[in-house]
C-alpha cells in the first residue's frame, strides 16, 4: 500500500463504508439466532452492555492505529510500534486479524448463499401459502443438498472477490450510500407490522424482561463475542477503514453512529422474528435456520408480501456483500504485502475460503457428525470460536496497543476527540474494555 492513501472522499463515506462492514448477517441472522439459543432478554442485556463497554471503546482504538498509521494493518502496527520504541512483532496481530475473518468468511459466504437461495426462491414465489413448518421442512432439505449449497457459496464468493479485486475505495462507498437506507426502512416497517400480531406481546416480554440468573459465564461469552462480531471489531478490518478517514473528523461521533444504526438493526429484526416464533408457537431456540423460517412467514401477511420479501433478501444480500468484502480485505491486503498484485491476492485468498467453505456446506450432511473439538462440527466451530474467541482476544491485543503503546500524542490526534474525550476513552479502555474482555474470557474458558 502506498505511503499516502487516497483519503474516502467525505466523512459521510467513511461512516457509510465502517457501517456496510459492520451491517450484515451478524445482526439479521446471527443475532436473532444466538439470542434465541441463551434465553432472550439476558443475553440482549449483556450484548448492549457490552456493545457500550467494549465493542464501542475497542472500535475507537482499532480505527484511531488506522488513522495513526496510515497504512495497512500490519504496517501500521509495526510502523506504530517501532516508532514508539517497541517490537515491531506487534505486526503479528494484523495476521492473526486476518487469519480470524479467513475463518468467519468462510462461513458467511456459506450462510450468505443461503440468502441467494431464499431470493431466489421467494421471487418465485415458492413460499405463498406456506406455514412455519413447511418452509422450516424445505430449509431441511435444502441444507442436507451439498450441492445446491456449494453452487450459492460459489457465486457469493465470486461476487465478493470480484469487487475486492477491483480496489477498496470503487464502488463500494457508492453501494453503501444508496443501499442500506432501503433495507432500514423494509425492518422498521416489518417491526412496525410486528406490532399488529398475536406474536408482538410475548417477544417483547421475552426480549425486554431480563432474568439475572440467566447470566452465566457461557451467556457473557455468546454476549462479548457477538458485541465485537456485529461491530466487525477486533480482527484489524476497521483499521484498514481507518487508514482512509479523512482528517477532522471525531473518531468516538463516527463509531457511535455506526454503534446505534448496527444495534438498532438487530433489534427491529429480533422484533420481527421472535413476534412470529411467538405467535406460532415456535422455538425460540431453533439455531441458524431461524431467520429463513420466520422472515417468510412475517412478510406474508403483508400486501405483496413475495415482492417485498424478495426485496428483503436482495437487501440482505448486498449487506453480506459488503461485510464480506471487509472480511476479505485484511487477507487480500496480507498477501499484497507479501509480494503479490491485488488480483492475484484475491483469487488466493478466494480459492482457500472456497475450500474451507466447503466444509461448513459438508457439516450439514456428511460431515454432520463429525466433530472436531468441544463436540462441534466444523460449521459450529467456525461459527463459534472465531468470533467468540479469536476476536475479543484480538480486540483486547488491539486496545492495549492503542492505549499503552501507541504515544499519548498520536492517539489524541487519531482519536480527534479533543482532550476530554480523549481522557474518557483511555481510561475506559484501560480499566473496563481490557480487564472485562480478559475476565469474561477467561471465566468462559473455565
Ligand atoms: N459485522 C459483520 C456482521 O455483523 C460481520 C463482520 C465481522 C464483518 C468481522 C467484518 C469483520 O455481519
Ligand atoms: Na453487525
Amino acid at each position: 500500500m502506498n505511503e499516502t492513501l487516497e483519503r474516502w472522499s467525505s466523512r459521510r463515506a467513511f461512516i457509510l463504508a465502517v457501517t456496510g462492514a459492520a451491517v450484515g448477517l451478524g445482526n439479521i441472522w446471527r443475532f436473532p439466532y444466538i439470542t434465541g439459543e441463551n434465553g432472550g432478554a439476558a443475553f440482549l442485556l449483556l450484548y448492549v452492555a457490552f456493545v457500550l463497554l467494549l465493542g464501542l471503546p475497542v472500535m475507537m482504538a482499532e480505527i484511531l492505529i488506522g488513522r495513526a498509521g496510515r497504512r495497512s494493518p500490519m504496517q501500521s502496527l509495526s510502523h506504530l510500534a517501532t516508532q514508539a520504541g517497541h517490537s515491531r512483532h506487534w505486526r503479528w496481530l494484523g495476521l492473526f486479524g486476518a487469519f480470524t475473518v479467513f475463518c468467519i468468511l468462510s462461513f458467511y459466504s456459506v450462510v450468505s448463499g443461503w440468502s441467494i437461495e431464499f431470493l431466489v426462491s421467494s421471487i418465485n414465489g415458492d413460499f405463498v401459502g406456506q406455514d412455519a413448518a413447511s418452509i422450516g421442512a424445505g430449509f431441511d432439505a435444502f441444507l442436507a443438498d451439498p450441492a445446491r449449497m456449494t453452487f450459492n457459496h460459489t457465486l457469493f464468493l465470486v461476487m465478493t472477490m470480484l469487487v475486492v479485486a477491483a480496489g477498496v475505495t470503487k464502488g463500494l462507498e457508492r453501494l453503501n450510500n444508496m443501499l442500506m437506507p432501503l433495507l432500514y426502512l423494509l425492518l422498521l416497517v416489518l417491526a412496525g407490522h410486528a406490532a399488529t400480531t398475536s406474536g408482538f406481546g410475548p417477544a417483547l416480554a421475552w426480549l425486554f424482561t431480563p432474568d439475572l440468573s440467566a447470566m452465566t459465564p457461557m451467556v457473557m461469552i455468546h454476549a462479548m463475542g457477538h458485541a465485537f462480531f456485529t461491530l466487525a471489531v477486533g480482527a484489524c478490518a476497521l483499521m484498514a477503514y481507518g487508514a482512509y478517514m479523512p482528517d477532522h473528523q471525531s473518531l468516538p461521533r463516527a463509531a457511535a453512529g455506526v454503534a446505534v444504526l448496527d444495534v438498532t438493526v438487530a433489534l427491529l429484526a429480533g422484533i420481527a422474528i421472535f413476534s412470529v416464533v411467538f405467535a406460532q408457537g415456535m422455538d425460540p431456540a431453533e439455531g441458524p435456520g431461524l431467520m429463513f423460517v420466520t422472515l417468510p412467514v412475517a412478510f406474508a401477511d403483508l400486501p405483496f408480501g413475495a415482492f417485498w420479501l424478495s426485496l428483503f433478501f436482495l437487501l440482505l444480500l448486498l449487506a453480506t456483500w459488503t461485510s464480506s468484502i471487509n472480511l476479505a480485505e485484511p487477507m487480500v491486503a496480507t498477501l499484497q504485502g507479501w509480494g503479490l498484485g491485488r488480483g492475484q491476492a484475491a483469487a488466493v485468498v478466494g480459492v482457500t475460503v472456497w475450500l474451507v467453505g466447503l466444509l461448513s456446506v459438508l457439516s450439514f450432511s456428511t460431515l454432520a457428525d463429525v466433530h472436531v473439538l468441544f463436540g462441534m462440527n466444523v460449521f459450529e466451530l467456525v461459527t463459534t470460536v472465531p468470533p467468540e474467541i479469536f476476536l475479543p482476544v484480538g480486540g483486547a491485543l488491539i486496545a492495549v496497543f492503542a492505549a499503552w503503546v501507541l504515544p499519548e500524542v498520536e492517539a489524541l490526534r487519531a482519536l480527534d476527540a479533543g482532550p476530554t474525550g480523549f481522557r474518557v476513552w483511555r481510561t475506559t479502555v484501560r480499566w473496563v474494555s481490557i480487564p472485562l474482555t480478559l475476565v469474561v474470557l477467561i471465566s468462559g474458558l473455565i
